[in-house]
Parts: structure tokens; sequence; C-alpha cells
């Protein structure tokens, strides 16, 4: 008999491993509806594709290299013009979130190439009806100190190289330590950059995740963005973390407040 029940778990652990991954950011799962309504879906010039967050109700957060026509060629960036770009909030399925007109795309003046400072922010035409999630405060360092494991979202590809998901993905990741960043990535800059990803890989945003949010807790609970997705080495891969725009450290936070004080706190 125990036999049998110690056979009957195996196959079960054993069909939950090849069953896993079906879906993904890298190694997500499917997002109940409703469970991220300040994620955005981000079109630009109805071609490519990034991630958002809805950081106040006329703001989006998302990435410079997402705002940037210029992409990363030139050092100055120059913005793409509001109507050619497309936001769906709040939805989880492609195309079903809110849309609203995107007024203009600002870019920090600092963004270079997809490295630094890599955020843009989204004006929009009117107050989005979802809620929004804020970027966290100064006194909120907690919600993202190493070793904290965050949520990633986005609408990005499922595996390295491979197709974007017929719903929402999520997983949850621990955030790195900056040494150990640091020796994953040359270009790694301590105050505009944070980490997150396990050691052996597994789970990771990807290509079009870009700009999307990793999301911290407080210490009351709340839902906060402490990153936005900006780049790896591949996806998911061992040794290779994603890389966050640090938004909720000194240097960008205080930007963002700058443009969009409502986003902040
Ligand atoms: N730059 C990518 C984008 O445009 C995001 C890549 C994130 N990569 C990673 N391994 N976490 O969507």
């Amino acid at each position: 008999m125990i036999r049998r029940l110690l056979l009957a778990s195996a196959t079960v652990a054993s069909l939950a491993l090849t069953a896993a991954p079906a879906h993904a950011i890298v190694g997500g799962s499917n997002a109940p509806a409703g469970a991220y309504p300040s994620i955005v879906e981000v079109k630009l010039a109805k071609s490519f594709l990034c991630t958002g967050t809805l950081v106040a109700p006329d703001w989006i957060l998302t990435a410079g290299h997402c705002g940037s026509v210029t992409g990363s060629a030139v050092a100055t960036p120059i913005a793409f013009p509001g109507p050619l770009i497309d936001v769906y909030i709040g939805g989880t399925t492609p195309g079903a979130g809110e849309t609203v007109p995107v007024t203009r795309a600002i870019i920090p003046p600092d963004y270079l190439l997809t490295q630094g400072h890599d955020v843009t922010l989204l004006q929009l035409a009117r107050p989005s009806a979802q809620a929004p999630t804020k970027v966290a405060g100064a006194a909120d360092a907690g919600a993202w100190a190493p070793g904290t494991v965050g949520t990633i979202a986005g609408w990005g590809a499922t595996s390295e190289g491979g197709d974007t998901p017929e719903t929402l993905q999520h997983a949850q990741v621990p955030i790195t330590g900056d040494d150990y960043c640091a020796g994953a990535y040359s270009a790694f800059d301590a105050e505009t950059m944070v980490c997150a990803g396990y050691p052996e890989g597994g789970i990771d945003t990807c290509q079009g995740d870009s700009g999307g949010p990793l999301y911290g807790t407080t210490a009351t609970g709340e839902r906060r963005v402490v990153g936005a997705t900006s780049f790896g080495e591949g996806c998911a891969r061992p040794g290779k973390p994603g890389v966050y725009a640090r938004v909720a450290d000194t240097e960008l936070r205080t930007w963002i407040a700058s443009v969009a004080p409502a986003a902040v706190g």
C-alpha cells in the first residue's frame, strides 16, 4: 500500500515536471483575470511590443528603449510621437485592455543606449479607469532588498526566441545582490539597474516584457513597482539574471517624481 502510494506520488511529481512551463514570461503561468489592473500592453508603430505599468491615472511607465524611435542608436533619444503608441491597460488577453490615447512619451535626458536610465513615461490624454500601481517611495527600500521575492508580469516571449502568449504571464523571482549582477554583466550600474532571477535560471522576463514591472511588497503589504524590465543575455539562462531599471532608488525615482509626482509613493 505504501509502495503504491509512493509510486502514485512519484508519477504525479513527474507529470507536474513535464507539464510545467507550457506557458510563461519564461517559466511563468497565466495571470488570473483582474489580478494586474495596472499591467499595460504597449504597441509601438503597430509592430514593436513592450509592456508597461500604469503608475498614476494618466501615466504609464515603460522602458527607455520602448519610447525611443532612435532605439539604442544615438545617445540623445527622440521619443515616439504619442499617436504611434497604442496602449491596452489591465487586460489579460492581447488587445483586450482599456485603450486611452497617448499624448507624449518622455525619456530621461540621461538615457544612453539600452543601458542606464532605461525608462520612459507615457502621458495619457485622460485618466485610465484601471487602478494604478505606484513606484515604491524612498521609505520602501525593503520592498526590493536582495533576497526579496518580486513578481514579474508581461506580454513577452515565453521562451528565448519564442512566441508571445495568448494570456498575460506572471512569475516570481528573487532580487539579487548588486555584486552578483555586476559579475554577470559588465554594463551593470548599481544606481540605475537592479537584477532578479535564480542562479540556475529558468524563470525570467524576455523580449516583449521590456518596460513591464518588477513588483515588490511594502512593509504594510502594498504592491509597488520596484523595477522596469530592461535587458538580459538571452532569457532565463543560468547565471544571467534579468536586469531591471532601478526605478525605486534615488536616481530614477527622483526623475519619475519630477515628471509625474503622483506616480511615486
Ligand atoms: N529588452 C527586452 C525587451 O525589449 C527585455 C529583455 C529581458 N531579458 C531578460 N533576460 N530578462 O523586451
